[in-house]
């Protein structure tokens, strides 16, 4: 896809908030990964995500300050299982709130690619590491 900017491509920084805090709820309420979110704070974590995703797609316009996403995670034993729940979520997100097709196609592969930053158990992270 040629340049585009995330926030114009999703429908104006009203829509991405919605998306994003729709993304958020569900993640709170999940059964499976919920737990990881008991002490965040989700307003926090919604602007976080929307600069980050705005710093990393399209002509990357957003401006994001937290950490690195293996910062963000290594106290979290986050397992295969938790990554792919989250990633359907928000595949599930991204088609409900109509984001063009090339645009998920890309979020979900910026997304993929950080799945080994992410993972810090499990058989994928021992291999990753050439334990097993
Ligand atoms: C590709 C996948 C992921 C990306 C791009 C991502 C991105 C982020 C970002 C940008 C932050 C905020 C950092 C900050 O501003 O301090 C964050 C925090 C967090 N992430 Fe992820 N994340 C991913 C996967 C996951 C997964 C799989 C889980 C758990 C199932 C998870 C759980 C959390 C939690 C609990 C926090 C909040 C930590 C806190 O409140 O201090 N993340 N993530």
């Amino acid at each position: 896809m040629t340049s585009y900017d995330l926030i114009d491509a999703v429908g104006g920084p009203e829509v991405m908030h919605e998306l994003m805090q729709t993304f958020y709820d569900r993640l709170f309420d999940d059964l499976m990964v919920g737990f990881f979110f008991a002490n965040s704070d989700k307003d926090a974590l919604v602007r976080s995500q929307i600069a980050y995703v705005h710093a990393h797609l399209g002509d990357r316009g957003g401006d994001y300050r937290g950490p690195s996403i293996y910062e963000a995670h290594k106290h979290m034993p986050i397992l295969a299982g938790h990554f792919d729940r989250r990633h359907q979520i928000l595949q599930d997100v991204l088609a409900e709130f109509d984001v063009p097709e090339p645009v998920q196609k890309e979020w979900l592969a910026l997304d993929q690619a950080m799945r080994p930053m992410v993972l810090r158990q499990g058989r994928e992270f021992r291999r990753s590491k050439g334990i097993e």
